[in-house]
């Protein structure tokens, strides 16, 4: 191996075995039987092995080495040989020891993780998560750091996000959303109770079907499933997959994580087919990627536009369910501001406040202040400092996330970055899109999907977060675009001068 076209299939082959193993992970959770779970473990864990030695092999690093020393590559070229030496180097900071080590732990947890939550009992997660977090602590060590041991964490999830730019964040969101979300529950009208009555389950299905198809969602390179918990997941730009979870006695619960997932595809679904396994032919991070899924779910979703092209057809579907209701209440009850207990149910405001705690939580582990022993007290105790509310129980409080479980620390920021990508983006879209609103309200999502097109979907990892936003915007991620969006949408709803 010596050059550049060995790299290329070299490559392709890695990343072929990662995305064979996406396929058996989203059979996993859509249509495997119960008992097909045994085997299953053991083809993905030998497939898991298969993919580490062989994206570890010093002759890999060897290749990657001479090749970052080629001045004959373009641009894009040395892009993605930067980006995956640079992944090579990581990866090879791991001991196969810990690697086994970190796979025996978190399979342990996720299934105490499930017993305990069924069971309303922290105890139960207990060991398991202390041991996760003192392997991610020792993580931090391994992978080193500059400023602060959670930066390590934070930069597999978000490359270059740091610790100082997050408490920067939820400072805004202290300081602006919090008082902003006070001000709308003293005047505490919206009513969304019609959301909550039997509505068929085939008759969601086709609606989201629909909503998918207006999106520009491609059906020959994808296709939607059904699954405990929405997610996407992609095999290669034309094989980007959605699902969904019908609940038939809340009709909020499929439209809009069929939107959001939806918008996570649409992304996959834009990479260049000839960027197949390469850094650019990949997304940039988790917080981008959740910025494509909030605009859609949100700037979209939840837009006024949106539903008086939408309302219509949806009471098409349900005319006896939905006869007192018209677009405006549709929309308003769309957008009920409300403090609840689960973060997946949160609406787009308050559920900043669910990733603070987690934040908060992750951070104080990590600095060894606070131990895992206390952390339904310290759970309680911040969801009644930050939302005003009481938790009832472990099952719908500490332990209602399956992040922990499954060794994710590091992660949660990623939302609220992505919401707020999301505002910036969407601000700009709608400036260089003439006419976006009316646009929207006709059903024609086109130029808006060209332009996320454009402006991010074809580069891949081109460019880092941080420059892609500064590139498209002008400036970095500023918390301001996010809640000017909040002031202007929600005064309104709330009718608060
Ligand atoms: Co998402």
């Amino acid at each position: 191996m010596h050059n550049y076209s060995d790299y290329l299939s070299y490559t392709r082959k890695i990343y072929d075995v990662y995305m064979s193993m996406s396929v058996l992970n989203w059979d996993m959770e859509t249509h495997m039987p119960k008992n097909g779970n045994r085997f299953r473990s053991q083809q993905l864990s030998t497939l898991a092995k298969i993919a580490y030695e062989m994206s570890t092999d010093p002759k890999y690093g060897d290749l990657l080495d001479k090749l970052s020393n080629d001045s004959s590559l373009d641009f894009d070229q040395k892009r993605n040989i930067y980006l995956s030496n640079k992944d090579f180097l990581k990866k090879k900071k791991y001991s196969s020891n810990f690697i086994q080590k970190q796979s025996q732990l978190i399979s342990k947890a996720f299934s105490d993780w499930r017993i305990a939550k069924e069971k309303n009992d922290f105890c139960i997660f207990q060991e398991s998560l202390e041991k996760i977090v003192d392997l991610r602590i020792q993580e931090t060590e391994l992978l080193g750091f500059k400023d602060h041991p959670y930066d390590a964490l934070l930069d597999k999830y978000e490359a270059n996000l740091t610790t100082i730019d997050v408490d920067g964040i939820f400072k805004d969101v202290k300081d602006n959303l919090v008082p902003f979300i006070n001000r709308i529950n003293k005047s505490g009208k919206n009513d969304d109770s019609f959301f909550y009555q039997y509505f068929d389950k085939s008759k969601q299905w086709e609606f989201g079907i629909q909503l998918l198809e207006q999106m520009g969602y491609d059906f020959d390179s994808g296709r939607q499933d059904i699954s405990a918990h929405p997610f996407s997941s992609h095999f290669s730009p034309q094989d980007a997959r959605v699902t969904t979870r019908i609940d038939e006695n809340n009709l909020s619960e499929m439209i809009w994580s069929c939107i959001h997932e939806g918008g996570h595809a649409l992304y996959e679904q834009g990479i260049l087919v000839e960027n197949y396994a390469l850094p650019l032919g990949n997304s940039i991070s988790l917080g981008i990627h959740e910025s494509q899924s909030r605009l859609w779910e949100n700037h979209v979703g939840r837009s006024l536009p949106y539903w008086k092209k939408n309302f219509p057809l949806l009471r098409s579907f349900f005319p006896n369910e939905l006869k007192e209701i018209d677009y405006l209440k549709f929309y308003n009850a769309s957008n009920n501001v409300k403090s609840s207990l689960i973060r997946t149910n949160a609406d787009e405001l308050t559920y900043h406040l669910h990733v603070l705690i987690r934040y908060e939580i992750e951070k104080a582990l990590i600095e060894k202040e606070i131990k895992v022993k206390d952390l339904p007290q310290v759970w309680n105790d911040l969801y009644k400092k930050y939302l005003n509310i009481n938790v009832p129980s472990d099952a719908k409080g500490v332990l209602q996330d399956i992040h922990w479980s499954h060794g994710s620390f590091g992660y949660f920021p990623t939302y609220t970055i992505g919401s707020f990508y999301a505002a910036q983006f969407y601000n700009k879209a709608s400036q260089e899109i003439s006419n976006i609103e009316d646009k929207i309200s006709k059903g024609d999502m086109n130029d808006l999907l060209k332009w996320l097109r454009k402006n991010i979907h074809v580069h891949g990892k081109r460019y880092d977060a941080k420059d892609l936003c500064k590139k498209i915007t002008g400036e970095e991620l500023n918390f301001k675009y996010f809640m000017n969006y909040a002031k202007e949408k929600y005064s309104e709803i709330y009718d608060l001068s």
